[in-house]
């Protein structure tokens, strides 16, 4: 685990931050629903990248948990838990890290900060969906001995999370 990787509570002034970290260090389709147009970070872009965290998790009734990861003290990326509500007691976990401070164990930390999150929210399992070509998510599951299986175009797992775990 990496100290100096925090996870924090995302907010209205962290957005702010979110946002260029997202515009500076990433591809839109990585971080946020797809929107139409050009695929570079328009004003359009940007503006939906606000409305989708305003509404999913700083409304009044939030969809989601959203934390942005810090590390350093710069936010460099956002991880989000998402109930699903056909699987009682399961969240969908979603993670992107600026392309700078991918591939040196920044997500490994973030994950398990992760589960601990969803751990002290009282969930029994946290749900991963990914492409078959994200050989990064693919190791940080087989790190964590849960088995990614295909479900249409993608891969699919649940990290069980125990008392213990
Ligand atoms: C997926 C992501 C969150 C992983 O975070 P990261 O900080 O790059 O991952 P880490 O450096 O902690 O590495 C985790 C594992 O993946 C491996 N890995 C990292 N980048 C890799 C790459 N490009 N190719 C192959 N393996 C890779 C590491 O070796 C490590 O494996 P190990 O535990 O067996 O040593 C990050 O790459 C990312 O934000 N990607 C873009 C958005 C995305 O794909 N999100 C997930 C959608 S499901």
């Amino acid at each position: 685990m990496r100290s100096d990787v925090t996870l924090q509570p995302l907010d209205r002034a962290r957005l702010r931050d979110l946002l260029h970290a997202a515009v500076e260090d990433a591809d839109p389709l990585e971080v946020m629903p797809p929107v139409p147009g050009p695929g570079a970070w328009t004003p359009q872009r940007r503006s939906a990248f606000l409305r989708f965290h305003e509404s999913r998790s700083l409304s009044a009734h939030p969809v989601e948990a959203t934390f942005v990861i810090v590390v350093s003290g710069r936010v460099v990326g956002a991880a989000r838990l998402c109930p699903l509500e056909d699987r009682e007691g399961t969240v969908e976990a979603g993670v992107w890290i600026g392309r700078s401070h991918r591939g040196v164990g920044v997500g490994a930390t973030v994950l398990e900060l992760l589960l601990d999150q969803a751990r002290a929210r009282g969930c029994e399992g946290v749900y991963v969906s990914t492409t078959p070509a994200n050989s990064a998510v693919r190791a940080l599951m087989t790190g964590l001995g849960v088995d990614l299986v295909p479900d249409g175009d993608e891969l699919v797992g649940c990290v069980r999370l125990t008392a213990d775990a």
